[in-house]
């Protein structure tokens, strides 16, 4: 008797074809992951963590590295405040909430940290998912469906894409951060048809931002709704920190803001505002919300303390730009070329010619006591390889003089600078 209590005789016979194997597809990657592992690198994809010190500080393989590939933009994750809202609401309502939100998980918690983002962004609707992916493909699958548009650049994220599938509505993509051609592209669709623009604030692979104050207006022009994704902006852009649509002036236009718990707020979880009177129906009707389990008390509580306390963080803000822009300024005079000619966000992307290069490069970097992200097709546009640099509010700038100093080394020793 096996474990699902079928005698051995029960078993079906084995099948005289032979199957397509399901897994032939992924081989020309498998090799091409062997031979770059065969020539002695490490995997970049398989960084274990032994332990977290701080916003900046971790131990890997026994050693003391600063983190300068992470998305805790706001160094929010060790805020004394926020580790008490944490172990105080897991105490107090358990570990999870082992059900949907629309059935037995939604907290009081949950009413929270929608209240708490209902502020953050002077809104009058805010949703909360489980994941920042899972408000994209939410979101963009439950407004757009089958004969409706989505007019995306070209470089959206994987979750922006996924919706689009996820909804069956039609794809039309425009150049990446080009408000020329997304107004093309938009006077090409039928005029009575249902219309999604998409962009994002930040583009997180290059750290460039995309000029929303001359997209939403062509988007409005052409009677299309707006979806601005500000996973990489929150906190760090505009007065309040309500991201590049609020630093542009254009977020009154911006009919559903996205954003994610996992970046600048330091915890996990994705949410929606808007000011559109019908938002609070999409919990019915949106899959990605409705056939999953709620986010947990302690996570929620983070999350809401966290933001609220984002609404005053000017300082942080102020010391972020500075980083980013002395960190810019440092790499560009030791002679790498980076991604954007000035510093648009707190990510900064060091282009390397390719993979063996850019494996190499960032090993360098992780000898010498510095993480950041090794990025490769087909998460980079245009078969770029990459080292990702995201900058923490927590970052001091004696670390950053300690990064250029890394960078200096690791650059000279594999001939990435001379
Ligand atoms: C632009 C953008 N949107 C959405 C997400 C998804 O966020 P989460 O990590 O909360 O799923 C990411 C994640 O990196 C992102 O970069």
């Amino acid at each position: 008797m096996t474990e699902a209590g079928i005698q051995p005789s029960d078993a079906p016979e084995a099948a005289d074809v032979t199957s397509r194997d399901l897994f032939e597809k992924f081989d020309p990657l498998i090799a091409e992951r062997d031979a770059l592992l065969a020539t002695g690198v490490r995997d970049p994809f398989a960084i274990v963590m032994d332990e977290v010190k701080s916003p900046t500080e971790a131990v890997i393989d026994g050693k003391d590295t600063i983190l300068l590939g992470t998305y805790n933009y706001m160094g929010m994750t060790f805020d004394p405040d926020v580790i008490a809202a944490g172990v105080e609401a897991l105490e107090k309502f358990g570990s999870g909430t082992t059900g949907s939100r629309v059935l037995n998980g939604t907290y009081i918690g949950h009413k929270e940290v929608e209240a708490a983002l209902e502020e953050f962004y002077a809104m009058d609707h805010a949703m909360v998912f489980s994941t920042g992916y899972q408000a994209n493909l939410g979101i963009v699958s439950t407004l757009a469906g089958k004969g409706d548009y989505v007019i995306l650049d070209a470089d959206s994220h994987a979750s922006i894409y996924d919706g689009c599938f996820l909804g069956n509505a039609e794809i039309t993509r425009f150049r990446h951060n080009n408000p020329e051609d997304l107004a093309k592209r938009l006077g090409r669709l039928p005029p009575e048809a249902g219309k999604l623009v998409v962009l994002e604030g930040v583009y997180s692979m290059l750290g460039d931002i995309a000029p929303l104050n001359e997209m939403v207006p062509a988007a409005k022009e052409h009677g299309a709704m707006v979806l601005v994704d500000e996973a990489h902006s929150m906190g760090f852009f505009g007065e309040n920190g309500r991201g590049v649509a609020e630093a542009q002036g254009v977020i009154d236009d911006v009919d559903f803001i996205i954003g994610t718990f996992s970046k600048s707020v330091g915890t996990v979880g994705g949410f929606c505002v808007s000011n559109h009177p019908k938002t609070d129906f999409l919990r019915l009707v949106c899959r990605p919300y409705t056939f999953t389990a709620s986010l947990p008390p302690s996570v929620v509580a983070t999350a809401a303390t966290s933001i609220r306390k984002l609404m005053h963080a000017g300082d942080k803000r102020a010391h972020l730009w500075e980083n980013s822009k002395r960190l810019h300024k440092g790499l560009r005079d030791l002679g790498f070329t980076l991604a954007t000619d000035e510093p648009e966000s707190a990510i900064l992307a060091v282009l390397l010619p390719d993979q063996e290069k850019a494996v190499l490069m960032w090993q360098a970097l992780l000898d010498e006591g510095l993480y950041v992200n090794m990025a490769r097709p087909p998460a980079t546009p245009a078969g770029i390889y990459l080292l990702r640099c995201s900058l923490c509010a927590e970052h001091s700038s004696e670390q950053v003089e300690q990064i250029l100093g890394m960078f200096e080394e690791a650059g000279r020793k594999t001939g990435a600078i001379s």
